[in-house]
């Protein structure tokens, strides 16, 4: 495995950049713990960082819990309503559906759903801030303030039974809206960039300066996309011709969301990417640059990270490009690959003889990567799994990029709210030049505090844009302030100590076995003991796809012979032999299908007959353990069943990828639920009132008729929920993917 602490050496980023860049995708799910034992020693503190870097964060903590304007309604809003209550959870579920459903009655339908099922009682004198107690739900439900102790029935279990009980659902939808624009207020700095120009001003005259973001990502047409161009365009000419000349720090930049850009910004287009997106992005470059408005590319999907990079160097190396200095982006330290992708982007900016601003930040994607892991049954994580993982990797690699070795070609920008990470990096960079960041709407305590003790530049990422884009934005920010270990979370927490707030991430991750989160299990185990989740593949990742297509390749022109399958014994005589051709090239042949006629069939009836009673008085658990092996045998096969779903069906590689392994679910699932149902006796009450006390068995010969487009997944679906019963099955597939079936038949 590469070695961290190499990054330090002298001439690392000399290298070659295909030799770094071969380092960066393996890292995508190494061994969390063994890749972390490898970044702690860059991490660790001398003895002199470690208590330096504590008294300032102490000081700092201090300074902002003294300042009464520290803590904004919503930090109040989400510590009680914090990630880790039921009722934090329904309110953000509610907010951030309440913006994506379109009409009223199925959007009232849900507010009587989730408002109905939380204690919210329980939340009404917990917290000391009015907004909470009083006006809280006043807010929500009215989009005015309402006191507790005037209304009539007094109590204030009282109000809010009343307004949860009695207030009608679009009354209570028209107030939540209020409210996300009360938030939208708090996290985005105008609606345009005249607005947010000139509500900037203030923070300009305090020394601070902007990165401008429009809101919107994610385009799914391009008409979203062309729309979020020319709000970059106007963007870039509006920061470049403003005359605003109150303060000596540096211009504003604007920041842009490559999703937001192009409808396929995708590691499967990557010809459009590399061809379209790339064209408009040098756009946007060159009218930057001609208005010397710096640009920085946001970080976003973990899975986007290498086309992302690709992109960058592409751009970076183009004549617009070269010797501007102020073409930038962003590199998320919750990554395992985030030092040496950042190894990587010295060296490219070294070799041209140029600079980068690079932004440094945690990520903010965490929960969706986690999800999205689990959810593909991926064989590890992209991020860490503890935050004091992520912080540890946050100043490891600030180490790297505050060293001798990349200065000059490599402009650092922090970006965080914690008051520990900025007096870290404070002690770190000592002498050397880079600036701060954060979000705006968040961390003003902090920083007003940092810049008047500093003499460093603070640059404030601003969204800008209307409502309706606000949603996946807001949705981060509210998980990143509701979650319960995040630090804005915890320095509004007045019961949190400061001292539990300034150990150092490394000293705190060394002393954890196993360094990497016990209780966040790999996607392969998520169902625990009960059963194992299918085996997935991220093609989007260039060391994942390598190894998965070399399983694939072999496939890729062999011809498969099907034909009926009685008994296991394959029938040649009497067939109607025909050839498969792939349904998006008829002039490629899969292979061939000897079809059945009507007496096969019925010598198939009989034969599934006969073998009924032996098979249903086989034990449940020996039919159960079948079905596993059949599941292990389909997941050691994959290359070939995913060539076939792809050639014989017609389906994408991903496609291909998710319909193994919904068969292969559906065979560990059945085997599970045979277990569990079919040895236990059930009782039941008859029409006379008598109990009845049985066991479940089979029932007979099934006959299970499966359709074309899941010719694997719910082909054996229904196969193996009827064996797993104790049932024997006649197997028709679907005409078009027979040999699928067939192999699939001949693996049981
Ligand atoms: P902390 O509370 O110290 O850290 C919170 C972070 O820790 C979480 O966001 C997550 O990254 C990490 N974390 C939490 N729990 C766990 C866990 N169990 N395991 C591992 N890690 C965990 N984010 C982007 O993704 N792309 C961007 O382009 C981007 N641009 C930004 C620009 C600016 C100016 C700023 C200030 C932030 C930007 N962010 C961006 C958001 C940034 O990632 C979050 O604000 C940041 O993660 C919060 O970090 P913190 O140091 O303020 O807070
Ligand atoms: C985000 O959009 C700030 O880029 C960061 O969450």
């Amino acid at each position: 495995m590469f070695k961290a602490i190499d990054v330090l050496t002298p001439g690392f980023i000399d290298q070659p950049l295909s030799a770094i860049w071969s380092l960066i995708s393996p890292l995508y799910s190494v061994d969390e713990s063994t890749w972390l034992q490898e970044l702690l020693p860059l991490a660790t503190p001398t003895e002199q960082e470690r208590q330096n870097t504590t008294t300032a964060a102490t000081q700092l903590i201090q300074q902002v819990r003294k300042d009464d304007d520290a803590i904004h309604m919503i930090d109040a809003l989400l510590l009680e309503y914090s990630l880790d209550t039921h009722e934090g959870i329904l309110l953000m579920c509610l907010a951030e559906a309440l913006m994506r459903i379109p009409d009223a009655d199925t959007a009232d339908a849900l507010i009587r759903d989730k408002l109905s099922v939380a204690d919210w009682k329980k939340h009404l004198s917990n917290s000391d801030s009015l907004f909470v107690n009083a006006s809280t739900w006043g807010l929500l439900v009215t989009g005015k303030v309402v006191t507790m102790d005037e209304n009539e029935d007094g109590t204030p279990s009282n109000v809010i039974n009343r307004l949860v009980n009695r207030v009608s659902e679009p009354v209570i939808r028209k107030a939540m809206n209020q409210a996300m624009k009360i938030m939208g207020h708090q996290f985005v700095l105008g609606r345009n960039m005249k607005e947010a120009l000139k509500r900037g001003h203030g923070f300009r005259d305090k020394g601070y300066t902007y990165s401008f973001d429009m809101l919107g990502e994610a385009a799914l047409t391009q008409q979203d996309a062309n729309k979020y161009f020319d709000d970059y365009m106007k963007a870039i000419t509006a920061v470049g011709n403003d005359g605003y000349q109150g303060s000596n720090s540096p211009s504003p930049t604007i920041s842009i969301k490559l999703s937001a850009l192009h409808p396929r910004y995708e590691v499967g287009q990557s010809e459009r990417v590399m061809g379209e997106m790339r064209e408009q992005l040098l756009g946007l470059i060159r009218h930057a640059r001609s208005l010397n408005v710096g640009i920085t590319i946001d970080a976003e999907e973990a899975d986007r990270l290498e086309l992302s990079l690709h992109l960058f160097k592409s751009l970076y190396e183009h004549p617009d490009t070269r010797g501007w200095g102020q073409f930038g982006l962003v590199v998320q330290a919750y990554s395992k690959r985030a030092l040496p992708v950042l190894a990587w982007l010295a060296a490219l900016a070294k070799q041209q003889g140029d600079c980068i601003p690079l932004r440094l930040v945690k990520g903010a994607y965490w929960d969706t990567e986690i999800k999205n892991c689990q959810q593909r049954g991926l064989s590890g994580y992209p991020v860490y799994t503890r935050k004091e993982a992520t912080d540890t990797s946050y100043l490891a690699c600030a180490r790297f990029l505050l060293s001798e070795s990349v200065r000059g070609n490599i402009f650092p920008q922090f970006a965080s709210h914690n008051a520990h990470t900025v007096a870290a990096i404070t002690q770190i960079a000592q002498h050397s030049d880079f600036e701060f960041q954060r979000l705006h709407g968040m961390g003003d305590a902090l920083y007003n505090t940092v810049i008047k003790q500093n003499d460093v530049n603070v640059r404030i990422y601003a969204p800008v844009g209307s409502h309706k884009d606000l949603l996946p934005y807001l949705v981060r920010r509210l998980l990143e302030n509701g979650a319960n270990s995040s630090f804005v979370h915890r320095l509004v927490d007045a019961r949190c100590p400061i001292e539990d707030l300034v150990h150092h991430p490394a000293d705190v991750l060394a002393a954890r076995s196993p360094l990497a989160n016990p209780h966040i299990p790999l996607p392969a185990d998520l169902y625990g003991d009960e059963r194992r989740n299918s085996q997935g593949f991220n093609i989007e990742i260039e060391h994942e796809w390598s190894t998965f297509s070399d399983r694939i390749k072999p496939f890729m022109q062999t011809q498969w012979k099907a034909g009926p399958l009685i008994n296991g014994q394959l029938i040649t005589e009497n067939v109607d032999i025909k050839s498969v051709l792939a349904p998006y090239d008829h002039s490629e042949t899969v292979g061939s299908i000897g079809w059945a006629n009507a007496d096969l069939v019925n010598d198939a009836l009989n034969t599934a007959a006969q073998a009924y009673p032996a098979w249903r008085d086989t034990p449940v658990n020996e039919r159960a353990t079948a079905l596993e092996k059949l599941a292990d045998l389909l997941e050691e096969n994959y290359g070939e069943f995913m060539a076939l779903c792809h050639r014989e069906a017609g389906k994408t590689i991903q496609d291909s990828i998710d319909e193994v392994r919904e068969a292969v679910d559906f065979c560990r699932y059945y085997a599970v639920q045979a277990r569990k149902n079919m040895s236990a006796p059930v009782s039941f009450t008859r029409h006379d009132q008598r109990t009845i006390q049985m066991t479940r068995k089979g029932r007979g010969v099934f006959v299970c008729i499966s359709p074309w487009n899941f010719p694997l997944a719910i082909f054996l679906g229904q196969v193996t929920a009827a064996l797993a019963a104790g049932n024997t099955v006649i197997a028709k597939p679907a005409e078009q993917t027979g040999l699928i079936a067939f192999r699939a038949i001949e693996l049981m």
